[in-house]
């Protein structure tokens, strides 16, 4: 098959990272990875190439120093596209250390940005449903307002677009495709790789994972008075596969000149919206384990529903969402298990 050119993936070693390498080496591209380990592990790498049948090219870069970046583009001059997705992404992290966020989230960028000017200016970047805050009216389609975000980890994902979007009105060498991703979860069918919190999980399925495993005493949940059928808040859940493959959807539409603008914005979730309650009814289901939950108060910060309109991104980018919810789920317990030891 014949190279369809380089794309640089950084914090290769991510969650959604990880996940999208994979399917970049499936659909013919060749790929650098960078990622520092601040966040992940370098084993990933090794579930990488299990996956794809042979190593990846990696090096070892903090984006936010742009010495070290910038021997990435010395050591691969064919890089043809860059997908954006080393940053810090705790909601209540960053909250108690926003200059953390601020310094590292943007300082990346800005390297990035300065970075492929001279390497074709074609940047897929990772954004978040997060700029939306609290929408006015549900599904949540790419022209509804953003509002204020809860916090910096969302506001560095909304000060990333607003340059973007400054960068690509002063030259026209950029053209730049923001994903503003739902919720993802599961993991890589193969179980080689998939999320690996640090800690105590902050996100709801590791934690559910955790606990049935029997890492975790229970799992509490964050609320049941919320004005929703049953009280729990809803999300938009979308398998890290399928959000994987939209990138590789951005890519070519970048590489294949076929972007409508410059600067263009999808919204990569299912169109559905689940409570917390029926995800871990789901879980139980699909799975057959005990899960012992509990009703808490709420999370400070918290939304209550946000499901997507993913209609653009279907029709755009000729890219779907389709994997069942209890597939997906059940994705997520077969690598929790591999992580445990579980048979
Ligand atoms: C989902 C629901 C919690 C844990 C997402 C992304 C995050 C960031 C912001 C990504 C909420 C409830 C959770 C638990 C619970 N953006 N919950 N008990 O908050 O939608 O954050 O958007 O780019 O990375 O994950 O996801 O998984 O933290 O919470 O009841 O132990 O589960 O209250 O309603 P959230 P989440």
């Amino acid at each position: 098959m014949k190279n369809k050119g380089r794309v640089l993936v950084t914090g290769a070693t991510g969650f959604i990272g990880s996940h999208t390498i994979c399917e970049l080496v499936n659909a013919g591209y060749d790929v650098v990875g960078i990622d520092n380990f601040s966040n992940s592990s370098a084993k990933v790498l090794n579930g990488i190439e299990k996956i794809v049948g042979k190593k990846v090219p990696f090096m070892g870069a903090n984006c936010s120093h742009a010495e070290s970046f910038k021997k990435v583009f010395e050591r691969y001059p064919d890089i043809t596209a860059a997908i954006h997705f080393a940053a810090f992404k705790a909601v209540g992290e960053s909250v108690a250390h926003p200059m953390k966020y601020y310094e590292n989230n943007l300082i990346s960028l800005m390297n990035l940005i300065d970075l492929m000017k001279t390497a074709k200016g074609n940047i897929v970047f990772s954004s978040s449903c997060t700029v939306y805050g609290e929408p006015d009216s549900l599904p949540v389609s790419e022209t509804a307002p953003t509002k204020p975000a809860e916090s910096p980890y969302g506001r560095t994902k909304q000060i990333s677009e607003d340059i973007l979007k400054d960068v690509v009105k002063s030259d026209k060498d950029y053209k730049i495709i923001a994903l503003r991703y739902f919720n993802p979860i599961g993991s890589h069918p193969s179980s080689e790789i998939g999320e690996l919190p640090i800690g105590i999980p902050q996100n709801l399925i590791p934690y559910i994972t955790q606990t049935a495993a029997g890492i975790r005493k229970e799992l509490s949940i964050f609320g049941k008075d919320y004005p929703t059928p049953d009280g729990t808040c809803i999300r938009d859940y979308i398998y890290v596969v399928d959000l994987a493959k939209a990138h590789v959807k951005a890519v070519d539409r970048l590489l294949g000149n076929n972007s409508k603008s410059n600067f263009e914005i999808f919204n990569l979730g299912t169109g559905n919206g689940l409570s917390v309650l029926e995800l871990v009814t789901e879980f139980i289901k699909v799975t057959g384990v005990k899960l012992p939950y509990k009703f808490v108060d709420r999370r400070p910060g918290d939304i209550i529903q946000l499901w997507a309109d993913p209609t653009k991104a279907n029709k755009e980018l000729g890219w779907k969402a389709d994997t069942s919810i209890s597939d997906v789920l059940l994705s997520a317990w077969n690598w929790q298990k591999k992580l445990s030891g579980i048979k």
